[in-house]
């Protein structure tokens, strides 16, 4: 079922009114500066419209995992801050949402003006979903809207009770463009439609391979996780990741899935994770003992170009490689540039949140492809089959 949307709001409508936006602004920082703006600026289009048209805008958002109460590490105050700048005027900032001073503060917000409020993980209750909690962010607005993507699969006072609280509740642009391009891969691909998985772990992954397998025409595996399944091939792997526990499923799902599972032909090694240490590019039955697997090697990046380049739709989780350690960054930097190709060609191509955007991202290609998604275990268990929560809660369309 679609859900409601704010485009689907006569815009005429929302002028005065009190609009709460919740936003993944989760963005990641250093020494009290942002390091990777994205989630910033993909909440911006629903910001700016809702203030275009008059409404007063509430931004809730989590930061980080701050555990019992208020930790000054965790405030959103910076990022009231940098949304002044970008916004190019003031934003009240709300050091405690669930107070009456708070919703007075809103009413007396002009039009097109907006508030940002601490942490939503500051308050107790958020993460329990405490109706009381989600009652008083409710009631600082006439209109829930829920742009955060990269949130959605919790359910929290900010992201689910909310939902049922305000109405009307709807999905922002940002929500919208993620479910549409996500839901459309695994729902009408046009084919082939190839998914690339990496990272470290297959158990991470076991559930998103079961949930693809039946959707695709093949999935090229890399990363350490390749290596459970070059031992379930009954290959040496050396001092390589392998999740022993893990084996016979990989076994199992080699056997059922025919040509569909696509490995890495070889391997990049080295006896330790050391961008200094030597390395050496090998056929994946050639591992010796002592050295260890960290990336595909050029031969894998070429099969998998070649695969990437015949298909129509190609959805990325996770990288090829330890690809903050170059040269182990070659693989999944090729697969990056596969998909910039693959879309030049017409191909629909996207990148799940977490590790795969960031390499996109730093590999400056983030433009040349379809969609980078916002939300890295948002994504992942849409692309498994899972509700999202904070999707759900929202109304559905007429
Ligand atoms: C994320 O960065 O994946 C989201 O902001 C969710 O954060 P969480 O995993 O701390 O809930």
């Amino acid at each position: 079922m679609s859900k409601r949307t704010l485009a689907s709001l006569d815009p005429t409508n929302l002028d005065g009114q009190r609009v709460v936006v919740r936003l993944d602004l989760n963005v990641p920082m250093a020494d009290g500066a942002i390091t990777d703006d994205t989630r910033i600026r993909a909440a911006l289009p629903t910001v700016q419209y809702l203030r275009q048209y008059g409404a007063r805008v509430v931004l809730l958002s989590h930061f980080g995992r701050p555990k019992g109460g208020p930790d000054p590490k965790y405030s959103l105050k910076p990022i009231a801050r940098d949304l002044e700048r970008r916004l190019g005027s003031p934003v009240v900032f709300l050091d405690d949402p669930t107070t009456e001073a708070s919703v007075t503060a809103v009413r007396r917000l002009p039009r097109g003006g907006v508030a940002l409020a601490e942490n939503t993980r500051f308050f107790p209750g958020e993460e329990a979903n405490d109706p009381a909690l989600a009652a008083r962010f409710a009631a600082l607005g006439d209109i829930f809207v829920n742009d955060a993507f990269g949130t959605a699969h919790r359910a929290h006072a900010s992201t689910e009770g909310i939902a049922h609280l305000v109405k009307p509740a709807v999905s922002g642009f940002l929500m919208e463009k993620e479910l549409q391009f996500l839901g459309d891969a695994v729902n009408a691909p046009v084919r082939p439609f190839v998914a690339i998985l990496g990272g470290a772990k297959i158990s991470g992954k076991i559930d998103l391979i079961e949930a693809l397998l039946p959707k695709v025409d093949h999935i090229l595996i890399g990363g350490a996780m390749a290596c459970t399944f070059f031992k379930a091939m009954g290959l040496e792997v050396g001092n390589s990741l392998v999740e022993e526990d893990r084996v016979p499923m990989a076994r199992r799902l080699l056997e059922e899935s025919g040509s569909q599972l696509v490995l890495p032909t070889g391997a990049r090694i080295a006896e330790r994770l050391d961008g200094s240490a030597p390395t050496q590019d090998v056929p994946r039955d050639q591992i010796p003992a002592g050295w260890a697997m960290f990336d595909i090697d050029p031969s894998s990046v070429t099969a998998f170009a070649d695969i990437i380049g015949t298909a129509r739709t190609v959805i990325w989780n996770g990288p090829m490689g330890v690809f903050e350690t170059p040269p182990f960054d070659a693989g999944t930097l090729g697969v990056a540039r596969a998909l910039a190709g693959a879309t030049a060609a017409g191909a629909i191509t996207i990148v799940g949140g977490g590790d795969s955007a960031a390499a996109v991202t730093a590999a400056g290609l983030e433009t040349q492809v379809s969609h980078v998604s916002t939300g890295g275990g948002a994504s992942l268990e849409f692309l498994e089959g899972k509700p999202l929560p904070g999707v759900a809660a929202l109304d559905d369309a007429t």
